[in-house]
């Protein structure tokens, strides 16, 4: 692999070694000499140069470089040598070169019709992002989604790590659930009936494959609380699917969270673990994807590298809703242009936590104590009676990338909750179990995964940091 291959390079001297190196053109370039060649593997941001001299190689490899185009994939062996040129530290001057598959520039016949003729579509340009979207099996080529996709992988190792130190078990939670996790009523159901057939509303799923009715999970969380009332500290890291139909940047169908679950913690060890964690994820992506990271800063957003820096060293500022609310109604009469007024009891929306990030504090924010009324069923209910120990984490540029709360432990006051929300209660009967028998303080959150890549990354757009975006309207390849 080219990543290999730069590692050794750096630590020895280039001595004229024989090497090969593997994987797709992304250039060729022809001098009266020499024909120059840039190979790419995905293993890293670079790709290495191969320079053909035309007097030193065979016919054969000649032939192979005439028809060359990008996008071919190909092996080419010679020696490792100091680049004479700016740009690269070394080059592998080139003795000869294999083509596994080439990918042709210019439609060819297709016999028959359905091998396709179409031309190699990443042709050696800058291309935009809503196109690449439509060629999601190819974007993976591309140098953004390439920076994209190694700095996802090395961000999920990253996660492990950190709850792994903290002695946190990792745990695995149900796809198919039988319950809203967050009574948002945004789910996917999951049947074996024959919809063609037609289903009543009100339907009997005793004939359906579980029984009963059955969704894809929005959320790990119910069921993590059930590990962490045995294990004390858990975490779960899967894909999660809520049916929003809300058709914008931030928001996917098909998603991946990860949820720790904490027994005997109050929502400031949980806020300190939440802080502690995007602090980590942030380190590894700087220490260890440094030039894909400088690749975003260059290209996608300024200063990025820097900006990721000092939030990984300061404190994130903290607030209570109702303080946050204060500030937005000041901006608001004095002049901020919000499309939605702040207004004590109604979410924030996106243009309020953008504000108050960018604005306001300047740096990632945790924001407190939010009005019941607006948050999930199971959050620890204040003494107020009207706001809930809930807690989301704020970026600039994004807004909410982590949603928690410490939760309601109380049986009595959690039933009471579920039946003035008008919920199943015996849905639900295995979860006051565990208020029921042994219940303890517990806190929790959950961090949507692409959106913290988004943040790290500068990406815009939601759909260009997971491979094959699933969102409304739209389930593509
Ligand atoms: O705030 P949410 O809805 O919280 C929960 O699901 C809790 N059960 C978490 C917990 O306490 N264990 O979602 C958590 C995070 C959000 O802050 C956001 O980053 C992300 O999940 N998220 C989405 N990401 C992409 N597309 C969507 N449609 C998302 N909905 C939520
Ligand atoms: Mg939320």
């Amino acid at each position: 692999m080219l990543s290999k291959l730069i590692r050794e390079i750096l630590a020895l001297q280039p001595d004229s070694r024989e090497v090969e190196a593997k994987g797709w053109v992304r250039t060729k370039r022809e001098t009266k000499n020499i024909i120059f060649v840039e190979l790419n593997d995905g293993s890293c941001f670079s790709g290495v140069q191969c320079a053909f001299d035309r007097t030193g190689v065979s016919a054969q490899a000649l032939e192979a470089l005439a028809s060359l185009g990008t996008g071919a994939s190909a092996r080419v062996s010679g020696r490792l040598v100091p680049s004479p040129a700016a740009g690269q530290p070394v080059e592998i001057a080139a003795t000869d070169i294999e083509v596994y598959g080439d990918a042709p520039a210019e439609g060819r016949e297709a016999q028959p019709e359905y091998l396709g003729a179409a031309p190699y579509p990443l042709q050696k340009k800058r291309h935009s992002v809503e196109f690449l979207r439509e060629i999601a099996h190819l974007r993976p080529r591309s140098n953004v989604f390439g920076a994209v996709s190694r700095v996802r992988s090395r961000l999920a190792l990253a996660v492990h790590k950190y709850f792994s130190d903290l002695g946190f078990v990792y745990v695995n939670t149900p796809i198919i659930t039988h319950a809203d996790g967050e009574g948002a009523g945004n789910l996917f159901q999951v049947t074996t009936l024959d919809l063609d057939a037609g289903v009543k509303a009100g339907g009997d799923y005793s004939r359906d494959f579980f029984g009963s009715k059955a969704f894809l999970a929005v959320t790990g969380q119910l069921e993590a609380e059930a590990m962490a009332s045995a294990l004390s500290r858990v975490y779960t890291f899967g894909p999660t699917f809520r049916a929003e139909n809300s058709n914008t940047s931030r928001h996917l169908a098909e998603f991946w969270m990860i949820e720790p679950e904490i027994a005997f913690a109050s929502l400031e060890d949980n806020m300190e673990i939440a802080e502690g964690f995007i602090k980590a994820l942030l380190r590894a992506a700087l220490d260890d994807c440094a030039e894909d990271l400088a690749f975003f800063d260059e290209r996608l957003e300024k200063g990025l590298v820097k900006t990721l820096e000092s939030v990984a060293g300061a404190k994130f500022a903290r607030a209570t809703y109702t303080d946050a609310v204060r500030e937005l109604e000041k901006a608001a009469a004095g002049g901020a242009g919000f499309e939605f007024q702040p207004r004590w009891g109604a979410d924030l929306q996106s243009e309020h936590e953008k504000f108050l990030t960018e604005k306001v504090f300047q740096g990632p924010a945790i924001i407190t104590d939010y009005p019941r009324d607006i948050k999930a069923f199971y959050m620890k209910q204040n003494d107020d009676g009207k706001t809930v120990r809930a807690m989301d984490v704020l970026v600039p540029k994004i807004g909410e990338i982590i949603g928690g709360s410490q939760r309601e432990e109380d049986l009595g006051k959690l039933c009471a909750r579920m039946v003035e929300l008008g919920m199943d209660i015996p849905a639900y009967s295995w979860y006051l179990d565990l208020r029921r028998y042994g219940t303890v303080p517990h806190s929790g959150f959950g961090l949507g995964f692409e959106r913290f890549i988004m943040y790290a990354t500068g990406v815009a757009n939601i759909r260009d940091v997971i491979p094959f975006p699933r969102a409304a309207g739209r389930s593509g390849l």
